[in-house]
């Protein structure tokens, strides 16, 4: 089975084809959504909330992104991987580039991902010099979540949605490949998207993004608490994890998933 690359999921985005992507922590699920034909398996520091049981993803540290990415690396052979640069593990271009060495090393993921915006071009410009992919995420970014004041849309008013457009065009400028967009207004992502040259994914912020991530375990509707009202529980339309994975690749490839109820004007 030949493994997704950056080059194919760039030519996704030219064709106008969507991407899927989904979080995995384990080997056992990485092989199923493997199986299902998942693009992008993202071991997202999301783990320190559905799998550590933590209330948010500041406690995760670099050894356990490194633990996840390596049973989710053995289960799967075709997703490309990316795995979440921890809080506090990327304040400065060196250290980011001794954990993101770490990450693809140890962790055998493809890509690792970082939070924030332009406070970020001398890190990525350093990690892609040294061969690092870089995805970015702007928006909604859970390590800020006390600085956001909870989890909450962004990029409503003029004057935010204006500093997304300057971070966006400024990490793809210090060389990231992809950029997830997190609970922002759909006419927002579209315009980004548009903008972009690489490929932006989207949760939460509506079907215009060139691709779709959603976490796992909402999809499955395994939660705590309420699921987001940004995520679909896809197996309560059917009676196995399997089909339910095929339903979310069928939704996003045809563009009804995310429809308007699960986006934020
Ligand atoms: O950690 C995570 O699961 C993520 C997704 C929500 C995009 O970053």
């Amino acid at each position: 089975m030949k493994r997704i690359t950056l080059h194919y999921l760039q030519k996704l985005k030219e064709k106008g084809e969507k991407i899927t992507c989904l979080t995995a922590y384990d080997a056992s699920f990485a092989h199923v959504l493997d199986q299902a034909g998942i693009e992008i398996l993202l071991v997202g520091d999301s783990l320190g909330m559905t799998v550590q049981g933590h209330d948010s993803t500041l406690p995760v540290t670099i050894e356990n992104m490194v633990y996840h990415s390596q049973a989710v690396s053995r289960g799967s052979q075709r997703a490309f991987l990316i795995a979440d640069m921890p809080f506090m593990s990327y304040t400065t271009p060196e250290q980011a580039l001794q954990n993101a060495a770490c990450l693809m090393q140890v962790g055998q993921v493809h890509m690792v991902k970082l939070e924030g915006g332009r406070w970020l071009i001398e890190t990525i410009q350093r990690l892609t010099q040294c061969g690092i992919p870089v995805c970015g995420h702007l928006g909604l970014t859970p390590q800020s979540v006390h600085q956001l004041g909870g989890y909450r849309v962004q990029g409503r008013s003029i004057s935010a949605a204006e500093q997304l457009r300057h971070d966006a065009l400024a990490l793809q400028g210090a060389g990231i490949s992809l950029l997830v967009l997190e609970c922002i207004p759909t006419q927002l992502a579209k315009e980004l998207t548009q903008e972009l040259s690489i490929p932006t994914i989207g949760i939460g912020a509506g079907k215009e993004c060139d691709g779709q991530v959603l976490v796992l375990y909402d999809l499955l509707g395994i939660t705590r608490e309420k699921i987001p009202s940004f995520a679909k529980n896809f197996l309560q339309e059917t009676d196995s994890i399997e089909n339910a994975i095929i339903y979310f690749i069928r939704e996003v490839k045809e563009g009804s998933f995310p429809s308007a109820e699960y986006s934020f004007s």
